[in-house]
């Protein structure tokens, strides 16, 4: 899968974007705010944060917030292009793994920046996910 290269100015308003939804997050269990932004190929920019629930199972992370409303305003032909994950914490992040498998859905040639347990980090979505799951 060929790596697509994101210029480090979109990348900056990538996270910034990430960093600014952070605080519309619904986190009072956990108390850690997410926030996520994807770019899609269009060139649009969706964001999302976490939004918690007293039944934790029913918890949303950031980036399929992100997601979700993408698909919700757009329509399901989006592809991802990439996605900038950031927390209220300066601590390692990296999307979890039904985000992982929810990117991939829609950006398997997806560039995820995040924080990586040495600082900032970007990595493909296939080398975050493996073989990823896809119904042909
Ligand atoms: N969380 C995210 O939103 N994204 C991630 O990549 C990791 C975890 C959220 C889920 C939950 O609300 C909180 O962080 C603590 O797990």
């Amino acid at each position: 899968m060929p790596k697509n290269t994101i210029s480090a100015n979109l990348r900056k308003k990538l996270e910034q974007a990430a960093i600014r939804v952070m605080k519309n997050a619904h986190a009072p269990y956990s108390h850690f705010h997410v926030g996520a932004a994807i770019l899609l190929t269009n060139g649009k920019i969706v964001s999302g944060c976490n939004v918690e629930n007293a039944s934790y199972g029913m918890t949303n992370c950031a980036e399929r917030t992100a997601i979700f409303t993408a698909v919700a305003q757009l329509g399901p032909k989006i592809e991802i292009q990439a996605v900038a994950v950031t927390n209220d914490h300066g601590v390692a992040c990296s999307p979890c793994g039904a985000c992982r498998q929810v990117i991939y859905e829609f950006g398997p040639d997806a560039t995820i920046f995040f924080q990586g347990s040495a600082g900032p980090k970007q990595a493909h979505i296939t080398e975050l996910l493996p073989e990823g799951f896809r119904l042909q």
